[in-house]
């Protein structure tokens, strides 16, 4: 059985992240601001080895969990992450926001949006 934590990690090892546009995104004390919730889940995207990526940190792109420029209309005026992988492969994609291993899911979706009480049921653990 493949468990979640296996799934999360999913391309983790293979990204280098460019920090431009990351700056905004951190208050002075270095804390992160988080964008709205775009959707509860993560999304599986194909990525090419050395393209760059726009991942979408404000919550409001309609092209999810890429970047469309809609964060030009964000009062918080949060800036996508731009980054790049080292190979193709197949990753998972934040698109709750709430992440703390930007761009990818890092599984606080389950943690904020599924009650302790329904995990405890469906034993999901982390
Ligand atoms: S979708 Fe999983 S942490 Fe955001």
């Amino acid at each position: 059985m493949l468990s979640l934590k296996t799934i999360s990690n999913i391309g983790f090892k293979t990204t280098t992240i460019l920090m431009q546009g990351f700056r905004n995104s951190s208050t002075s004390s270095g804390e992160v601001v988080k964008g709205v919730i775009a959707k509860k889940i993560p999304s599986f995207v194909k990525l090419q080895k050395d393209k760059m990526y726009s991942w979408c940190s404000c919550g409001l792109s309609k092209k999810q969990p890429f970047c469309d420029g809609s964060h030009k209309n964000d009062p918080q005026k949060l800036q996508p992450l731009r980054f790049k992988v080292e190979k193709d492969g197949i990753v998972l994609l934040c698109r709750c926001k709430q992440t703390n291993n930007r761009p990818y899911c890092d599984l606080t979706h389950i943690k904020t949006f599924i009650p302790e009480g329904l995990r405890k049921m469906l034993n999901i653990k982390f």
